[in-house]
């Protein structure tokens, strides 16, 4: 059986398709599949942000074909992880869980690292802030990767 991981933050297009490519490039598909969606609904069907999709690409790693989903409660027994990117986005997941087993999938990513603090920042209204979040997303990735 695969170990199925999920990645969620708000728009689904910024920050999680980072978290999918990344995790995707560290691991064999055989073993892990990983996806992503945001708690929020306004991007459903788009792809990516571009400036996620270029720093991605200055990576190796490319993610312009993934296309924006929006998380719901079916998701809570289709994946084993689900890692939020940011407290609020912990917090809406919560919301839709129905079991403490349930709860206990949902981690914050960066949890898996002891640098950085708890939340990767939404860079949506940030140009800048698009490299910082690639380098959290994947130092948290290697932990979660060396682990799965
Ligand atoms: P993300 O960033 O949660 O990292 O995908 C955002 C993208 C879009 C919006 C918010 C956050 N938005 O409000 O449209």
């Amino acid at each position: 059986m695969r170990t199925k991981v999920l990645m969620v933050c708000l728009g689904n297009i910024c920050r999680s398709p980072l978290a999918e490519g990344i995790l995707q490039n560290k691991v064999d598909p055989d073993r892990v599949f990983v996806d992503s969606a945001g708690t929020g609904g306004y991007h459903i069907g788009n792809p990516p942000d571009p400036r996620s999709i270029a720093v991605a690409k200055k990576y190796g790693i490319h993610i312009e074909d993934q296309r924006c989903r929006q998380f719901g409660p079916a998701d809570f027994s289709e994946f084993d992880l689900i890692y939020a990117m940011d407290q609020s986005n912990y917090n809406n997941i919560i919301a839709l869980a129905s079991s403490q087993a349930e709860i206990e999938k949902v981690k914050l990513l960066l949890d898996e690292v002891d640098r950085y603090g708890r939340e990767v920042p939404d860079p949506y209204w940030n140009d800048n802030g698009f490299e910082e979040v690639f380098e959290m997303i994947d130092a948290a990735c290697e932990a979660i990767a060396k682990k799965l």
